[in-house]
């Protein structure tokens, strides 16, 4: 991959009110990056300080590379500092977690309540037999028990891994079967917009061949008792039966793993992120407190899924570990109409909105009469994370939402990441396209192939020169690939996104620098769409790209060519966006799929993505052969 494009960057910037900066909690952005540069294992150990631990560390990084271990000898658990603490330290009686359904339905859980549900939910895993460092999958809607189940988990030390419950179930099957997941937590159906979804359906169909399970807790949202196969499906009411709700937190050590999350590779094979107890304690946390600027009288609302690396660290784990007021809804943004949102800033004096850009173009397109109807002063801070915040979307989303006042946090990061890494803190001047700065804690830097730093107003590859605490330590069961983001630049972590820095040193990130496309802010491995394609009776070979969707950023775009007896036809293009759909699950269904006699590849025989690209943006290949492989 070639780096040297220049790029036209633009010179607009807005500078928040000064009471922003003077009342934050990083401070003098400046100051505090000094002192992190000036010692950075003083710095991180005294944002570790900040945590309840059960033993101290002997050594804040150890750093072999490519393996690090942060906090090494420490032992906490995560959940008491996310309850805890906040029991015993005077938010016994704070709200917790505010949840939203469909017809303004509502529940809420004080930080007590959520200690005991977690707790109670917590014995009945073990009483199932799940033990520390078993794997335990949860594919369930976005229901405060969803969260609840997390906690459990983390409390008894097994493992979660979450699949995003609009995935299908050979998706579904082989996260499972990856981690090897003893127990599956489910719920009958999830609503979404107004339908019903059966989700214990696809983890029937999921755990088929799946030896590994040997539960399935079923929650049932209606309440009705559920027709259970004994053999195998468990009432997620029923188990908790005359159980305590007292559990004491199993003692941790700060590099057993905390949970796994899969997210799409460049190869057809998801990886399992891995990320550990201590140091994703201490990332999320850190950035809660001193980026987010969390305080006590907040009520913090991140419109994610815990299903993505966004909902582990800023739903659950970051902002309950500094006792935040958290909101979450089940209901998508346009349903009954794009208005929902709005009013439930309005209600519930929503403080801080962390969401996407995708969201964020979907409101601009339905218009600003909606927002409008409502008021939103409750707001102080407005977030957007999973891809580049177009300048046309920033300016809509300052003006409308945050209404020339609210700063926006545009924040840069990965799963692999585990925390936020680029934003432009509370106070600094924001410029529209930029993500921003690397956070105190963070080394970023743009550089070509070699590792060499570019020079401003030159593309480059996105790195990270040193380790940070929330960084994964391997992918599950696959060091190799783990190995990767380090190897090729040797001791940068190369995040591969493509990005330019300014003059003053603000990122701007380009989008990826290889197979992955980014939909509606979810990562999908174009290889995961075309081995999915290709199962298909019809498909011989598919190839798929990414190409410019107004609202989702990207779309997918399929190029198939057809085993010897089929024909095209608009039914067989229904049916392969079917299959994918049932197959991945609705994010990944092609917006367009074209027939072709041949895909062009290289002598070796790798499909060159690039060339269909550019033949579909009206370019000559070789103009983007500077961007890709
Ligand atoms: O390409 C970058 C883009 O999303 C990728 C990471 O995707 P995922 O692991 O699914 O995590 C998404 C949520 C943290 C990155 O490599 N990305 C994420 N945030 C931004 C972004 N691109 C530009 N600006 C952002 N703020």
């Amino acid at each position: 991959m070639s780096t040297d494009f220049d790029v036209k960057l633009e010179k607009k910037s807005y500078i928040p009110d000064p009471s922003y900066k003077a009342g934050s909690a990083l401070g003098d952005y400046t100051t505090a990056y000094q002192k992190f540069l000036d010692n950075p294992d003083a710095f991180w150990d005294e944002k570790a300080k900040e945590l309840d631990w059960m033993k101290p560390w002997d050594a804040v990084l150890k750093w072999d590379y490519p393996k690090a271990q942060w906090f090494a000898g420490g032992k906490l658990n995560i959940t008491c500092n996310c309850l805890d603490r906040h029991v015993k330290n005077g938010r016994r009686n704070k709200l917790a977690l505010i949840w939203r359904g469909d017809n303004d339905s509502e529940e809420v859980y004080t930080y007590r309540q959520l200690h005991r549900a977690v707790m109670l939910l917590a014995n009945a895993l073990q009483k199932l037999g799940v033990t520390k460092g078993d794997r335990v999958c949860l594919y369930m809607p976005l229901i405060p028990e969803h969260i609840i189940a997390m906690l459990a988990c983390a409390r008894i030390g097994a493992v979660h891994s979450i699949v995003y419950a609009g995935f299908g179930a050979e998706a579904l099957h082989s996260r499972i079967r990856d981690a090897q997941a003893k127990v599956v937590i489910t719920a009958d159906v999830s609503y979404r917009k107004g339908k019903s979804i059966n989700l214990r359906g696809i983890v029937e169909d999921a755990v088929k061949n799946s030896s590994c399970v040997e539960k399935v807790v079923i929650l049932s949202r209606e309440r009705s008792p559920l027709e259970l196969y004994k053999e195998m499906e468990v009432d997620y009411y029923a188990i908790q039966e005359g159980l305590e709700d007292t559990c004491p937190a199993e003692e941790m050590d700060a590099e057993d793993p905390l949970f796994i999350l899969y997210t799409s590779g460049t190869t057809g094979q998801p990886k399992g992120i891995v990320h550990t107890c201590g140091g994703y304690a201490v990332g999320t946390h850190y950035t809660c407190k001193y980026i987010f600027d969390i305080k006590d009288s907040d009520v913090f609302w991140c419109t994610a899924d815990p299903g993505w690396i966004t909902g582990h660290s800023y739903i659950v784990y970051g902002p309950l570990a500094v006792g935040a007021t958290v909101v979450i809804t089940e209901t998508t943004p346009e349903y009954p109409d794009p208005g929902v949102w709005w009013n439930i800033i309005e209600d519930l004096g929503v403080t801080i909105f962390y969401t996407a850009p995708t969201a964020i173009r979907m409101f601009m397109r339905v218009g600003e009469e909606w927002p409008n109807k409502y008021d939103l002063q409750s707001l102080r801070i407005i977030g957007s994370v999973g891809e580049p915040l177009n300048p046309e979307a920033f300016e809509w989303y300052y003006r409308v939402i945050g209404k020339n006042r609210c700063p926006i946090l545009d924040t840069w990061w990965q799963t692999e990441t585990g925390m936020h890494m680029i934003t432009t803190p509370i106070g600094e001047p924001m410029k529209p396209g930029f993500a921003g700065l690397p956070i105190p804690g963070v080394l970023a830097d743009v550089v070509d192939k070699q590792g060499d730093p570019v020079p401003a107003g030159q593309g480059g590859l996105l790195v990270i020169k040193r380790p940070w605490p929330s960084m994964m330590r391997t992918v599950y069961k696959n060091e190799e690939r783990y190995e990767k983001y380090w190897n090729q630049i040797r001791n940068y972590y190369t995040v591969g996104d493509l990005a330019v820095r300014d003059e003053d040193g603000y990122i701007m990130v380009l989008g990826r620098a290889d197979d992955i496309i980014i939909v509606s802010g979810h990562n999908l491995g174009t290889a995961e769409v075309e081995s999915a394609l290709v199962e298909h009776e019809s498909v011989a070979e598919a190839a798929v790209i990414g190409i410019p969707d107004d609202i989702k950023g990207q779309a997918v775009k399929a190029f198939v060519t057809l085993i010897k007896g089929y024909e095209p036809s608009d039914k067989l293009v229904s049916e392969l966006i079917y299959h994918v759909r049932m197959t991945i699950g609705p994010i990944a269904m092609p917006a367009a799929i074209e027939f072709v006699d041949s895909l062009p590849k290289t002598r070796s025989g790798k499909i060159m993505r690039r060339v269909l690209k550019a033949k579909e943006m009206g370019v000559d290949p070789g103009d983007i052969s500077t961007l890709e492989e």
